[in-house]
């Protein structure tokens, strides 16, 4: 059995299901531009449709009702709100996102807005994105007309969500928007996503009374492959490099001296001023964790993240995006944030995994492996939850199959099965197993 107010819910991305790309007003996002490039987004699949929930969201929120869900986290896509990014608001994007929250708020499923995933504006890329120092006050107004409008409603604000991902596969590999290959720039794009944060945070408890505030990273157990001091060293590195910037940074006010000097061995990084720092360190109500996967990695000298290689590990069961299957790194994970950083509270704001779901004849999507995997990884919440660790809420990735970034449609994640071409959703069976997890607020034996 879970705590009685466990939050249990759902996630989902604007630009990974509205579709309506050019509709009522919306600006172009770095998403839409990173789609048409040819070789970036695999068959050149692009977000313009995805699940059409601008058009169906009012089905979709009856189906979360049905599931029974507390909550559901969603995220705003400013180029709907700004289409330039700054300046005028579109009235018509705040009204979308305002219907939402009524009807949302109307099912008694509370909504967590995430600010930011992933889909700036491109107007702001064009005058020069996340590096740019002027992004912060760019995010700051965006988050002011958002919250204005909704957070008399909206009681749960995420600024970012994984701002490595943002920052390194969006400015230093290129995998996604807007492609660029850079890693000063991409740590310059961190440091302002943070920054940007910590000057979102104010705004948000102005506009918000009661407002519960916190990011969301993507945070990983760093394994090394072998007890090699070469290995046990890549490990740390890969450690720092993920994990620990962004969490002393925002819980220390400082990044790790053993990555500064590492990367400043490299590469000409600008000196993070103090100030920023403790902005970036402002306090906050929760940290978002998302949670699918361990790495288990050795040192490369080639390895293009900090010298290092994730390898395969033997008998282990990998998902259909290749990420290992590996419960016991959310306990382990949960431990250390409260040993390490004392988040006063903490939400899992994604888990789950890929599989190649397809209907039967009968039109049932079963996916007994994705059962198997939210089991595990619940009971794993579980344990950290009986050990200490303040986590409040579940949510699940995804609500609903979607467009999984670079990866196009090929990738399922979703509790419902989404059928493109009719746009007809399909419980799977994981989301009726998720449901029956809800109403008995814990996990039944066998
Ligand atoms: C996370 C993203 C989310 C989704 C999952 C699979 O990194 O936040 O949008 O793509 O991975």
């Amino acid at each position: 059995m879970f705590p009685h107010d466990f939050m249990w819910g759902a996630a989902t991305a604007a630009y990974q299901i509205e579709g309506g790309a050019r509709e009522d007003g919306k600006g172009e996002s770095i998403w839409d531009a990173f789609c048409r490039v040819p070789g970036a987004v695999r068959n050149g699949e692009t977000g313009d449709v995805a699940c059409d929930y601008y058009h169906r969201w009012a089905d979709d929120v009856r189906l979360m009702s049905e599931l029974g869900l507390r909550a559901y986290r969603f995220s705003i896509g400013w180029p709907r709100v700004l289409p330039e990014g700054v300046g005028p608001v579109n009235p018509a994007g705040l009204d979308f996102y305002d219907r939402l929250t009524d009807a949302l708020l109307a099912a008694n499923i509370r909504p967590f807005i995430t600010l930011y995933h992933w889909d700036l504006p491109q107007a702001l890329q064009d005058r020069g994105g996340w590096p740019s120092r002027e992004s912060v006050g760019w995010f700051a107004e965006y988050v002011e007309a958002v919250s204005r409008r909704l957070g008399d409603r909206v009681h749960d604000w995420i600024t970012h969500n994984e701002p490595w991902v943002v920052a390194m596969l969006g400015y230093a590999s290129g995998l996604h928007a807007p492609g660029q290959r850079d890693p000063v720039a991409a740590f310059l794009a961190a440091h302002h996503l943070l920054l940007s944060h910590g000057e979102a945070v104010p705004i948000l408890r102005r506009n918000s009374p009661g407002a519960r505030v916190g990011i969301t990273l993507n945070l990983t157990p760093i394994h090394p492959a072998s007890n090699t001091e070469a290995d046990l060293a890549a490990a740390r590195r890969k450690d720092g490099f993920v994990n620990r910037w962004f969490l002393e940074a925002l819980y220390r006010g400082a990044y790790p001296a053993d990555m500064l000097a590492y990367y400043g061995a490299l590469w000409p990084l600008p000196d993070f001023p103090a100030a920023d720092l403790a902005r970036i360190a402002v306090p906050t109500d929760f940290l978002g964790v998302n949670y699918y996967t361990r790495h288990v990695v050795s040192h490369d000298p080639r390895g293009l993240e900090v010298q290092t290689q994730t390898v395969h590990v033997e008998g282990a069961e990998y998902t259909h995006n290749d990420w290992e299957v590996y419960p016991a790194g959310l306990s382990e994970l949960l431990l250390r944030l409260r040993g390490e950083y004392a988040p006063p509270a903490v939400y899992l704001t994604e888990n789950g995994a890929a599989f190649l779901d397809a209907p039967d004849a009968n039109g049932d999507v079963n996916d007994p492996h994705r059962i198997t995997y939210l089991r595990a990884h619940l009971l794993e919440a579980h344990k950290a939850i009986t050990a200490g660790v303040p986590l409040r809420g579940y949510f699940v990735w995804s609500l609903m199959d979607n467009f999984e970034w670079a990866q196009g449609y090929s990738k399922r994640f979703g509790i419902v099965y989404v059928d493109y071409p009719t746009q007809r959703r399909l419980v799977k069976t994981g989301g009726r197993w998720y449901a029956d997890v809800i109403r008995a607020n814990g996990i039944k034996d066998g």
